[in-house]
Order: structure tokens, then C-alpha cells, then sequence
């Protein structure tokens, strides 16, 4: 059996390690990978392949940035000869980029049958691109597999047929789970290198198009944060998007703004951060999930969330875009008040193996 996995932006590489690992365990599976390119700078992509030991990629497409429709149009017309010249028996894609939908509809077109790793999640926001891209893949997918009982209550009411869906958990956290005492031995450089104290700081990412796309919101987070930082030491990985916008805006965010702003980190410096981290401010899917895990507070600057469980269960809360709510719920974090969570079922480090499984049962 041959099985070919997409992926292409920074998300999509942490999900396929741990399902490539466990298929490797299957002597019946031939693996393929095939990098879209939607990612390309090393901090972004290469160092996430040497750190989770991913296989380089059979193929990289080299799509790179461009808008939705050139973008996914790229991938789709780069991806379909291969698929026509390596036949897969079956297309793994991964999360809600655009690399995923892309891939999802010239294969289901083709007649390969589709995987969707991470299925289900509904934020039930079509401003969000995401919530595009999960829609359509779900529908053109032959197998789901959700990381959470929500996702399944999603496919069933939009006429997904049960039998394709299979609750299995979450491979984000298979990830984390196997790196994380390999991460946690990153604290004594990066405390030296970025002057930083155990549990005395915030850490920030963000990069969702409704909050940095429009030069008024960003500079409204921006000064909320900087206000912020007048509490708490605060550094803020800055994704590549968010850095573009920083720099086409009017934005005062000099050398000397109190915010530690940095490249972003490879994932073995940023799950460490995260555990170390008083609290996390976020747009991020994943990290509202790895700080759950991780028993850490997170403040999700987001109006909703495509995972839910990590409100209902975890330390998440939602913010939204006020910036009030923001202060206030960091002061009480600070206060000692932060809301405790416990761990979703199955996110146990499983949930690949339990993907191998049921790819390889019949
Ligand atoms: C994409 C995903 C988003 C995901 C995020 C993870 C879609 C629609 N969006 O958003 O769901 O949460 O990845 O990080 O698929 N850039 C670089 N170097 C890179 C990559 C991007 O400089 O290696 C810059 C370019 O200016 C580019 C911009 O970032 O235009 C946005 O990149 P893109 O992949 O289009 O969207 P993301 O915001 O990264
Ligand atoms: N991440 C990282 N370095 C950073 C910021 C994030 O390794 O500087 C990791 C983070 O631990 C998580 C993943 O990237 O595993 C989340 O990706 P991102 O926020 O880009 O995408 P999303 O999950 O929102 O789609």
C-alpha cells in the first residue's frame, strides 16, 4: 500500500510526524511526502523536518506565498501529475491550510481516496479561511479521523456517513508528548539567551488575518500588550505574516518598544517556552491545544475556536478582540486565579498509531 502525505505550512509538519512514525511500523505501508511549499523559510519549515526527524520530502512543489486562488490553483495543478505518475493507494492530508483543501480535491477527483488527519473542527466562522478549507475537505474526504467527540458531532450533522468517521485523538499532542522531555532540556540555553525567568513571562503569538491584517487591530493588540508588559515580561515569536504587516503598516514597534519581539522558534525552544510560561496569549489552533496539555493559562485573542474542548476542558479562554477582557483576565493569571483544566480524552500520545491502525486494517 502506498500511502502520500501532503503538508505545507508550519502546522501540517508537526501533525505528520508522529503518523509517518507510526506507519513506518507497518511493513505493509510505502510512504511518500510531498511539500507544497506554502512554507519555505527554514525557522518555518526545514528545522521542524530535523527536529521531529521527518523524512525530507520525496517532492516539494515550491508553490510559496501568493494569494488563496493562485495559491491553492498552484498546488492543485503542481500536485495532480504527481499523483497521476505515483498512483497512491490512498492522499494523507493534514489540518485546514490551503495545502490540505488543494490536495484534497484533485485527489478525491482523481478517485484516490482522501485521509483528513485533524477532521471535524468547526470554529462556524466563514470569515476564517480555515473554516473554508475544513468544510470542503471533510466533505471530499473518505476518512476522518477527529481529535475530539465535537468534531464527530460536526461530520454527522453535516450528512457525513458515520462510518467514515473514527475518533482517534489528537496527533498534535502525540508530538508534543514525545518531545517534550527532549524540549524541556532546551530551558538552560534559552533562558541565558533571552534573559528570561521561569513562570515570569507572557508568551505571545499571533498571526490570524482578523487580527493582523488590519493596521488598526494590530496596533490596538500591540498597545494592549505593551501596556501589558508594564506586568510582565512579555516576548512575542513573530510569524512571518505579522512581521510583513508590521512593517507595511505605520506601526511604531521600534528597537526600543518593551515587548522582547524574535524570529520565530523551532519547536523544541517553543513547546519550552510554553511550559515555562506564566501564561500564553494566542490565535493559534495549535498551541490553544498544546498549552491545555501543558496545564498552562492561554488567552486566546479569537471571538471563537475551532476547539472548543479546550475551553469546556482546558485552560483556554476566549478574549476576543476586546483588549479590556485581555487585561483583566492577565491580572487574574497573575493574581494566582488562572483556570485549571484537565486533558481532553485521547490526547494520550496514541492517536497515530491509532490512525496506522485502522489505515492498515483492511
Ligand atoms: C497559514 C495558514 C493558517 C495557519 C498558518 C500557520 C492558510 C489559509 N493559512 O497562514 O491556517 O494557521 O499558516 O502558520 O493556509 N511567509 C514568509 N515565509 C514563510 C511563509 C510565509 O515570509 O515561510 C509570509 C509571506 O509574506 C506570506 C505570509 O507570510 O504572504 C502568509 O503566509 P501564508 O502561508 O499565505 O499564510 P499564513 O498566515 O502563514
Ligand atoms: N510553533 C513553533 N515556533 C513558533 C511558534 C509556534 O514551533 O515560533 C509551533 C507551536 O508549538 C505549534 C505550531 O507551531 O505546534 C502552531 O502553528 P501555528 O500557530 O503556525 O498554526 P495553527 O496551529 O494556528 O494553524
Amino acid at each position: 500500500m502506498t500511502i502520500l502525505h501532503v503538508v505545507g505550512a508550519r502546522p501540517n509538519f508537526i501533525k505528520v510526524a508522529p503518523v509517518v512514525r507510526a506507519l513506518k511500523g507497518k511493513n505493509v505501508v510505502r510512504q511518500l511526502l510531498v511539500h507544497t511549499g506554502q512554507h519555505y523559510d527554514i525557522n518555518m519549515s526545514d528545522i521542524f523536518f530535523t527536529q521531529l526527524g521527518i523524512p525530507s520530502p520525496d517532492i516539494n512543489l515550491e508553490v510559496g506565498s501568493s494569494s488563496h486562488a493562485v495559491q491553492t490553483a498552484q498546488i492543485m495543478t503542481r500536485i495532480e501529475s504527481i499523483l497521476l505518475g505515483k498512483k497512491p493507494d490512498r492522499v494523507l492530508v493534514y489540518g485546514d491550510v490551503n495545502s490540505t483543501v488543494a490536495a484534497a480535491m484533485v485527489s478525491a477527483k482523481l478517485l484516490i481516496p482522501v485521509g483528513h488527519v485533524e477532521a471535524g473542527l468547526r470554529s462556524f466562522d466563514r470569515t476564517m479561511p480555515e473554516e473554508i478549507n475544513r468544510l470542503l475537505t471533510d466533505q471530499l474526504a473518505d476518512l476522518l479521523f477527529t481529535p475530539s467527540s465535537d468534531g464527530d458531532e460536526n461530520l454527522i450533522r453535516e450528512g457525513v456517513t458515520p462510518e467514515k468517521i473514527h475518533l482517534v485523538g489528537n496527533v498534535m499532542i502525540d508530538t508534543l508528548s514525545h518531545m517534550l522531555p527532549e524540549a524541556e532540556r532546551k530551558w538552560p540555553l534559552l533562558c541565558a539567551r533571552l534573559n528570561i525567568e521561569k513562570n515570569r513571562y507572557a508568551l505571545v503569538t499571533l498571526h490570524r488575518p482578523s487580527n493582523v491584517d488590519e493596521t488598526a487591530m494590530l496596533g490596538k493588540i500591540m498597545s494592549a500588550l505593551k501596556d501589558l508588559s508594564e506586568k510582565i515580561h512579555v516576548i512575542f515569536p513573530i510569524h512571518p505574516r505579522t512581521r510583513t504587516r508590521m512593517a507595511t503598516s505605520c506601526l511604531n514597534v521600534s528597537e526600543s518598544c518593551p515587548i522582547q519581539m524574535i524570529d520565530p522558534v523551532g519547536y523544541l525552544d517553543f513547546i519550552c517556552l510554553q511550559k515555562n510560561a506564566r501564561l500564553v496569549i494566542t490565535d493559534s489552533g495549535g498551541i490553544q491545544e498544546e498549552t491545555t496539555f501543558l496545564g498552562v493559562p492561554c488567552l486566546t485573542v479569537r471571538e471563537n475556536t475551532e476547539r472548543p474542548v479546550t475551553v469546556s476542558m482546558g485552560t483556554n479562554t476566549l478574549v476576543g478582540q476586546d483588549m479590556e477582557r485581555l487585561h483583566l483576565e492577565v491580572d487574574r493569571i497573575l493574581a494566582g486565579r488562572a483556570k485549571r483544566g484537565a486533558i481532553p480524552p485521547l490526547w494520550d500520545g496514541r492517536a497515530s498509531e491509532r490512525i496506522a491502525d485502522i489505515l492498515t486494517a483492511s
